[in-house]
């Protein structure tokens, strides 16, 4: 019970890697708002909470709409009493799809990746943090990508931008809000098996290809991020802020 009564919002819980940390903390005791623009997803990550006897509930909003931010800073406190530990994981992508190479990229693309990956970020720590500041300090991480911290082959210069911008944002906002004893971490992931990856691993050969392509041989899970995150949550990493840490079978070594 790692984070028993902890007040927990996490942004994009209504799929992949936010499901699973959402499910993750609520088993070691944290009350948990799930956050998405995706009311059947959030929905079936509250019912598996519940039924495994977690507490959780639903804010279903857009994290780069203030108004959305601020309904489910606001349904943290007033459920659980507070805001302990703020999770910002949501995100889109789509090489080759909306996002691209800047040569071929449109400018309603960038922007529009842009406003839901970093100004979504900006905006659930500007209306978070405070809370966090009010309930006596705590944790905040970031979801960022490997493809923040290298060069990416990918039709995804829009991704890449942001999640740079992410470690960033990161490593200031440690620094400016660690004597209120809030805590900004990053993870950079490397791939993992979601629902956002399918379209690059579409064919069992490109998944068994790009899952060799990390050194430890296998493509990541959700748990994998979930775990990594728990400790950046808890106590255990109380003395740990500023810090990018990939979690990804090795790939940003190589
Ligand atoms: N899957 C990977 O290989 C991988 C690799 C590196 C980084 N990441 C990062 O991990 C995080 C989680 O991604 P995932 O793999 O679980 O993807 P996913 O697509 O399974 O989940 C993303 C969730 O975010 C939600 N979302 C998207 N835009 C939103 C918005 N504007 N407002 C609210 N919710 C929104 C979606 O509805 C979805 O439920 C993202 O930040 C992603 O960039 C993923």
């Amino acid at each position: 019970m790692r984070l028993e009564n902890k007040s927990v919002l996490i942004t994009g819980a209504g799929s992949g890697q936010g499901r699973a940390a959402a499910i993750l903390f609520a088993q070691e005791g944290a009350n948990i708002v799930v956050f998405d623009r995706d009311k059947a997803g959030a929905n079936e990550t509250v019912s598996q909470i519940l039924t495994n006897s977690g507490n959780a509930k639903l804010a279903v909003g857009d994290v780069s709409k203030s108004a959305d931010v601020q309904s489910a800073v606001a349904l943290s406190v007033e459920a659980y009493g507070g805001l302990d530990v703020l999770y910002n994981n949501a995100a889109i992508w789509s090489a080759g799809n909306i996002d691209n190479y800047v040569t071929d990229l449109e400018e309603e693309n960038w922007d529009a990746v842009l406003s839901v990956n970093l100004k979504g970020i900006y905006l659930c720590c500007k209306y978070g943090i405070p809370a966090i500041i009010e309930t006596g300090g705590g944790s905040v991480i970031n979801i960022a990508s490997v493809a923040g911290l290298k060069g990416s082959r990918n039709r995804s210069h829009a991704y890449s931008a942001s999640k740079g911008g992410v470690i960033a944002l990161t490593r200031s906002m440690a620094i400016a809000y660690a004597r209120d004893s809030v805590r900004v971490n990053v993870i950079c992931p490397g791939g993992v098996d979601t629902p956002m990856l399918e379209p690059m691993v579409s064919t069992p050969d490109k998944f068994a290809k790009f899952a060799k392509s990390h050194p430890l041989g296998r493509m990541g899970m959700p748990d994998d991020i979930a775990k990594a995150a728990l400790f950046l949550a808890s106590d255990d990493s109380a003395w740990i802020t500023g810090v990018t840490m990939p979690v990804d079978g090795g790939i940003s070594a190589s």
